[in-house]
């Protein structure tokens, strides 16, 4: 089974991606034969500023491998590294009806919020599909905004294998239920365009202020008791700790004379608890980017030998 999922370069990591998005990948390693790759081709869609593609590209590489990927079990690599995606991506154009991208919401979404929509923006989605049916991917892992990305895919790969004979494995969507919950430090839904994110890897201080002073908190009294249920602490605590840990907590706030100032303290030493050994291993990644590469490059190289032999059975199908 092979399960296969990509992630835009953009910005620093921050918790909601980590819980969100991060996590649930990684542990897919286990499950079956998985690919993960950096979608540098699609970043290009809204980013045109050469250095930040390249650093936040890096910055993604780093992420993961200090989280623990292991690029012995993941096929880990740069989308642009296996060019072939943009041959099928045309031929999987050919059977792609207008109305179907020009129904998809996140094209929807930002040609309404009066973003000028480019072609690339448009065509997305089937880049997307060249992405999943190029290495015959079985499961897709996705949050849920991506989800009708993945259903225009199964359309399309069913057309093509109806018109041209069966080329392309059907995928499947798996989305992540745990994917939206993720509250940030004011309790909406933790977001860059929010500026209420925590992220994985700010400086030690950076994040002491962002846990100490930040997280937004109602304004009861030291002594009395508390609601753990409606408090933005005590939902990120949750996301760490395990069931004894989160028991006393709700025994404190219930108990009165535990302060919100008690709870962020805990919440920050169970955050560097967590990440002090990620934090340690990217350090020691960022001063050997040679090795970081030749995993990139390496992953690129198992990637594309499949890529090929899809590419050479759809190119033979439609007559090239
Ligand atoms: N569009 C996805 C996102 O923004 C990233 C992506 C590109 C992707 N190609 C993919 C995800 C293929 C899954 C499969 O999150």
């Amino acid at each position: 089974m092979r399960i296969l999922s990509g992630i835009q370069p953009s910005g620093k990591l921050h918790l909601g991606n980590y819980f969100g998005m991060m996590r649930p990948s990684l542990q897919l390693q286990e499950k079956g034969e998985a690919y993960l790759f950096i979608a540098n081709y699609h970043a290009l869609t809204s980013v045109h500023n050469a250095e930040k593609i390249r650093q936040s590209t890096l910055n993604v590489a780093l992420d993961f491998l200090a989280c623990g990927l292991d690029p012995e079990r993941t096929v880990f690599f740069r989308q642009s590294d296996v060019p072939e995606v943009h041959e099928l991506s045309w031929l999987l154009s050919t059977v792609t009806p207008m109305g179907l991208l020009e129904r998809c919401h996140s094209y929807k979404d930002k040609t309404a919020k009066g973003i000028a929509a480019n072609h690339a923006l448009f065509a997305y989605p089937v880049l997307m599909a060249s992405d999943i049916l190029i290495y015959q991917s079985n499961i897709v892992p996705v949050g849920r905004d991506q989800k009708q990305h993945v259903e225009v895919t199964r359309d399309i790969a069913i057309k093509f294998n109806n018109e041209f004979g069966e080329v392309f494995t059907i995928p499947e969507p798996s989305i992540q239920s745990d994917m939206a919950v993720i509250s940030g430090t004011d309790g909406q839904k933790m977001s860059k365009s929010y500026g209420n994110t925590i992220e994985l890897f700010a400086s030690p201080k950076e994040t002491k202020t962002t846990i100490m002073k930040k997280i937004v908190t109602d304004s009861t009294p030291l002594e009395d008791p508390k609601d753990p249920e409606n408090c933005n602490v005590f939902a990120l605590y949750k996301l760490f700790a395990n069931d004894e840990q989160l028991a006393e907590m709700e025994t404190n706030y219930r108990g009165g004379n535990y302060g919100y100032g008690h709870a962020k303290k805990a919440l920050l030493s169970i955050f560097n608890e967590t990440f002090a050994p990620f934090r340690e291993k990217r350090e020691e990644l960022a001063n050997n980017l040679d090795y970081v590469d030749e995993v990139l490059s390496k992953g690129a190289e198992k990637a594309r030998a499949t890529a090929t032999e899809t590419l050479d059975k759809a190119r033979t199908a439609v007559g090239l």
